[in-house]
């Protein structure tokens, strides 16, 4: 198998956890990628709310809420907005920020759609201004004004739309502008997944398929996903090759833990990528606040990547801090790296 060989570990890791996706890993998210909001599992805040206003709005016969749907890469936005049709009955029509140009082609898009069709933009927060002008009227009144001719001859003319339910994916809400934020009906945001939600998603994916793996298996991969259910998936994945090659094919908790030390994931979920954050600000910048680009350089990834893939877990274990100076080393960074913490030889006011 010549992938054992060819690769090199840092390879190995940063297909697992960056967002970069492979032919294989959009197959794989397809097949297991849930359709209704029962096989949706965890988020239940979200989906209780869902389930409440989707019922609602098909018993009026009326198209529901516009939605935002905002959260890490990988928790499950692009599946929830294809339950969310799936569960009204109505076509999802899928675009993207980046994909609408000019304010044409979101016309185009928008006098295309069905009565109570869903439309899915995904990195909404990448629309340009001018796209987005025609995105407000369109929200609120189901309607765009597109002008006609040029200089003081040009008019402008009010075009009736069919009555949609618009569904926003991003990663960073802070991006979005207010006028745009504010005409979303509902702003969900969604959390990183428990252990224990992430192994009934793991169970889940095994059955559909075909693999053999135990309940501690499945906690095994569950602990190490990050909270992430397609993070889960790519290790079961992943897992469940090492377990074929080295093994029956089985994945029990030691299989499932030998596999994943092969791969360069530590038992909190932590990569090569995410360690070396970690010993930058640690050892490095030894424990000072620094800026996102300089943190950047020093691991040699974009600053994009940094703040959208690797902080936000990092957060969420509390092993680095957001100050106003920068980001930095917490207390528990040290202490998962084995590395005594400045000022904890009672020297405080070093740093
Ligand atoms: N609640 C869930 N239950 C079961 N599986 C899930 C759930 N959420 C996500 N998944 C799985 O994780 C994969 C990734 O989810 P998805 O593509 O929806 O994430 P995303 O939030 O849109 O990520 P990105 O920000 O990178 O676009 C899906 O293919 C699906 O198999
Ligand atoms: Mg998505």
């Amino acid at each position: 198998m010549s992938i054992w060989e060819a690769d090199d570990a840092l390879e190995r890791t940063e297909r697992l956890v960056a967002a970069e996706h492979t032919e294989d890993d959009l197959e794989i998210d397809r097949t297991l990628r849930p359709r209704t909001l029962d096989e949706y599992l965890g988020q239940q805040t979200v989906k209780a709310n869902l389930a409440v206003l989707i019922e609602a709005a098909k018993a009026r016969n009326e198209p529901l809420d516009h939605v935002l749907l905002s959260g890490p890469p990988g928790l499950g936005k692009t599946t929830l907005a294809g339950v969310i049709a799936n569960e009204l009955g109505v076509t999802i029509r899928t675009t993207s920020g980046p994909a609408i140009e000019r304010p044409g082609d979101l016309a185009a898009i928008l006098t295309n759609l069905e009565e109570r069709d869903v439309l899915f933009i995904d990195e909404i927060h990448r629309l340009n201004r001018v796209v987005e002008e025609v995105l407000y009227p369109a929200m609120e009144d189901f309607a765009i004004d597109i002008v006609i001719g040029k200089g003081p001859a040009a008019r402008s003319l009010r075009l009736d739309l069919p009555r949609f339910t618009l569904v926003g994916a991003t990663t960073r809400t802070g991006l979005l502008t207010s006028p745009l934020r504010d005409r979303f009906g509902m702003s969900f945001r969604l959390d990183y997944y428990t252990p224990d939600q992430l192994a009934a998603i793991v169970k889940r994916s095994a059955a559909i398929l075909g693999v053999r793996v135990s309940e501690d298996g499945a906690n095994e991969i569950a602990r190490r996903s990050r909270g992430t259910p397609r993070l889960a998936n790519r290790l079961l994945k992943r897992v469940r090759d090492y377990a074929q090659v080295r093994h029956d094919g089985a994945i029990t908790e030691d299989v499932a833990a030998e596999a994943l030390a092969f791969f360069e994931v530590d038992h909190v979920g932590l990569d090569k990528m995410d360690i070396a954050i970690l010993h930058a600000l640690t050892t490095t910048f030894r424990g000072r606040p620094v800026g996102l680009g300089t943190l950047a350089a020093a691991v040699g990834e974009e600053p994009g990547t940094l703040e959208d893939v690797y902080e936000p877990y990092l957060l969420q274990l509390g092993m680095i801090a957001r100050t106003p100076k920068g980001r930095q080393a917490t207390p528990r960074a040290f202490e998962h790296l084995g590395i005594a913490a400045p000022g904890q030889s009672g020297q405080s006011g070093l740093f």
